[in-house]
């Protein structure tokens, strides 16, 4: 199935190709066109928090943490921070990861009243000699890292919440995500240095069984970054793409040669392969290459990502393995 892609705000210049954008090589000299990718329509605000960071010349990290804090802290998004959808027990717990170009990274899982869990991901990555922090012992070290506590609960998730909850007395867990319905949101970043960083970040699966972690803060899996390569996120039923450790996939087939979208259609491939189901669940995953290409693919129709550059804002409709 073509990729088709929808133009947003300025007109993207002719020389962005519709499948790839190519950077200048890295060097200082000649220095990288930054872009960064997001997925999801809740990527396009999310890429224009991150977009003044790149375009002042700063580091693709703080973009993609810039990103993310957006999407957490909005409200009304349903999946990520702030307003995310909670637990079966009705407690909101988030799940984020970031990684820079020099390989460090950072997690954070099962963490709760903390508005913005990817930059308590990213002070694990710093301050820490440890990858990943979980539950209490997270929560603990964000609040002795200044991070106010709130009720992530907002009035329609509650609502929200109370509702299923009526209609399902008995639930033991659901997977409430489906071929359309999950919403986690993963960026990649080039910066005019050509060093290339992502995160992820979300609320997991609604209704999700109380201590349930996805593949959003597993480094491998929900996203991965390596700056001799690229950069890939995912995003859909986190059980899903850790079988297939997806995003580690994506860099490895790039590594091999594949372009962007080719190496995320083949990891949808292995997700297929990993999952009988597949059929009844969403995988999108999104990629960068190190020289500034751009690709999506997905296991349904439906996926969109975001992009951003110099040359204006775009949302993509990526093809899928289904029609
Ligand atoms: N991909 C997010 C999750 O499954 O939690």
């Amino acid at each position: 199935m073509p990729t088709r892609r929808t133009f947003l705000g300025t007109t993207l210049a002719a020389a962005a190709s519709a499948t790839q954008w190519t950077a200048a090589a890295s060097t200082n000299e000649n220095p990288m066109q930054p872009i960064i990718l997001s997925t999801w329509r809740h990527g396009l605000p999310a890429n224009e928090a991150a977009w003044p960071v790149l375009a002042d010349g700063g580091s693709a990290l703080d973009a993609v943490e810039a990103g993310a804090r957006q999407s957490e802290s909005d409200p009304d998004n349903a999946t990520v921070g702030l307003g995310g959808r909670p637990d079966r027990d009705g407690n909101v717990t988030l799940d984020a990861c970031i990684m820079g170009p020099d390989g460090n990274c950072g997690s954070v899982a099962c963490l709760t009243e903390i508005e913005n869990p990817i930059s308590v991901a990213r002070l694990v990555m710093e301050q820490t000699p440890h990858v990943m922090l979980v539950g209490q012992g997270a929560l603990e070290f964000a609040i002795e890292r200044g991070f106010p506590r709130r009720d992530l609960l907002t009035p329609n998730s509650r609502a929200e919440w109370e509702k299923w909850q009526a209609e399902h007395p008995d639930a033991v867990g659901q997977r409430q995500i489906n071929v359309e319905n999950h919403d986690t949101i993963g960026l990649v970043a080039l910066d005019a240095a050509g060093d290339l960083a992502g995160a992820c970040t979300t609320s997991g699966l609604a209704w999700k069984l109380p201590g349930r972690v996805g593949d959003s803060p597993i480094i491998g899996a929900g996203m991965y970054a390596d700056n001799e390569v690229g950069a890939a996120a995912a995003t859909g039923v986190g059980e899903a793409v850790i079988r297939a450790v997806g995003s580690f996939l994506v860099v490895e087939l790039m590594r091999q040669g594949h372009g962007p979208t080719d190496a995320c259609r083949l990891a949808c491939e292995r997700v297929v392969a990993k999952n009988p189901d597949w059929r009844e669940l969403q995988v999108g995953f999104i990629a960068l290459s190190k020289s500034g290409e751009v690709g999506g693919y997905a296991l349904q129709p439906g996926f969109q990502y975001a992009v951003r550059s110099a040359a204006g804002e775009e949302l993509v409709d990526a093809a899928s393995i289904a029609n």
